[in-house]
């Protein structure tokens, strides 16, 4: 049975990349590929708790990426690594880049402890392809206050806060270039499938 890919999509919040999974599913699965489609925090009904306690309750930085990181041992378990061996791919909207970014560059967490915990809960396990949709912070900010929804305890952040997270994913995807492919969210979105069509398209090669 050969290994499904494991892709992931990163960016600050209002970054645009939720309004793409769907396309990138409905592109995949044409292509005769099995799909799950998944998310962080989340992805499981114990890690969907995790998630409304993230989401809601203020708590020490240390506590947060502990939580984070206990709920994505989860979703390897349950969910991303059992799709993976049976040769399903699999797209999950956020994983430990996240943490990097939002613990390590926004709240200035020891990258040192957010490495530990990576080796730790994921050995060697890192995504065939990271899309990192990037938008200027007040672009997002913007998108945000648009779509009108009650923010949660990271989109109540102050704009430098999105400004370290969105540093922090740039820092990565400039040691990763492989793997973390930069996606100019401000374009159109016709131009950003293009994009990802050919980003793909390097995946069966
Ligand atoms: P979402 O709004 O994209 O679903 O993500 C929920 C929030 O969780 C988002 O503001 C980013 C945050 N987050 C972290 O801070 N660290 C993590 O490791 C993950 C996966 C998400």
């Amino acid at each position: 049975m050969v290994r499904g890919k494991f892709i992931t999509l990163e960016g600050i919040d209002g970054a645009g990349k939720s309004t793409h999974l769907g396309w990138l599913v409905d592109y995949l699965s044409q292509r005769g590929l099995r799909v799950v489609a998944t998310r962080e925090p989340g992805g499981t009904p114990l890690g969907e708790k995790l998630r409304a306690l993230l989401l809601a309750e203020s708590m020490h930085v240390e506590t947060e990426a502990l939580l984070m990181f206990a709920a994505r041992r989860e979703h390897l378990d349950k969910i991303i690594l059992p799709a993976l061996e049976q040769g399903d791919w699999v797209i999950s909207d956020r994983y430990s880049d996240a943490s990097f970014a939002y613990q390590g560059g926004g709240r200035g967490l020891d990258r040192e402890k957010l490495e530990t915990l990576e080796a730790w809960v994921q050995g060697g396990l890192k995504p065939d392809l990271t899309l990192l949709f990037d938008v200027p912070t007040e672009l997002a900010h913007a998108r945000l206050a648009l779509a009108g929804n009650e923010p949660d305890r990271f989109e109540r952040e102050q704009q430098a806060f999105f400004d370290r997270v969105r540093r922090a994913y740039l820092d990565r995807a400039l040691r990763e270039p492989r793997r973390i492919i930069r996606i100019d969210g401000t374009r159109s979105l016709a131009e950003i499938r293009a994009e990802l069509e050919r980003v793909l398209e390097a995946l069966w090669r």
